[in-house]
């Protein structure tokens, strides 16, 4: 199995957003995980295409960006241009998923699909034939710092049946994304539950050495 670490930028230093991309790459980072918050779909405003665009000279990994916005398909293109890699987003923000997903293929982009802890899973069964990446959150999105919520555990195992059969059935590679709370204490047991991609936000930047933080949690996936 090939792990992958995404720091993400939510809790990295803003007024120094180039630099920190390129600390965190060299300590590394596999991704860089971009969090968009509009203040509507979630309680919290964050950056959008201007910032991306910005930071992708420095980004010499994809960027991982994850839309928690409603609606979302304006932004697509918007993020394409910007030099995103994989879009994901959450099917509750989109009127119809089946279109955004192809959209984000149309733009050049891999399509992710992101589901809270509360989202039921029946979502990725219309979906997986046609993304590149499910996201699965292990908080409730909005904010950075919070704890993992341990029931992630459970749905990462259905997932992983699921995106497996998927990739058995179509060749294409799905990766599998926790995203909130993943800290080196918990990395195993997501790792164990199903997951190969790891989203780390105050983990790693509130953690001083990003090499350290970095390698503390591949550490613990070995
Ligand atoms: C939450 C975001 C996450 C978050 C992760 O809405 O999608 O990516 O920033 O941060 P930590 O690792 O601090 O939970
Ligand atoms: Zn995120």
């Amino acid at each position: 199995m090939k792990y992958r670490i995404a720091p993400s930028l939510l809790s990295a230093d803003f007024a120094r957003l180039g630099e920190e991309v390129r600390n965190v790459i060299a300590a590394g980072a596999d991704f860089i995980h971009f969090d968009v918050m509009d203040n509507h779909y979630v309680p919290n405003l964050t950056v959008g295409p201007l910032v991306c665009q910005a930071i992708r000279p420095h980004a010499t990994v994809p960027i991982d960006v994850h839309l928690m916005v409603q609606p979302v398909d304006a932004l697509v293109s918007e993020f394409a241009k910007a030099g995103a890699t994989y879009i994901s987003f959450h099917p509750e923000a989109s009127r119809h998923v089946d279109r955004t997903i192809a959209l984000i293929r149309d733009c050049g982009c891999k399509p992710g699909l992101a589901l809270n802890p509360a989202t039921p899973l029946e979502y990725l069964d219309w979906a997986l034939d046609k993304i590149d990446l499910a996201l699965l959150m292990s908080v409730n999105p909005g904010f950075g710092g919070q704890a993992f919520i341990p029931h992630t555990l459970d749905k990462l195992k259905l997932v992983r049946t699921r995106v497996d059969a998927a990739q058995q059935r179509t060749g294409r590679e799905i990766l599998l994304e926790v995203d909130g709370g993943v800290k080196a204490d918990n990395i195993a047991a997501a790792a164990r539950a199903g997951a190969d991609t790891f989203v780390a936000g105050s983990a790693v930047f509130s953690g001083g050495d990003y090499g350290k933080t970095i390698g503390a949690l591949r550490a613990a996936l070995t």
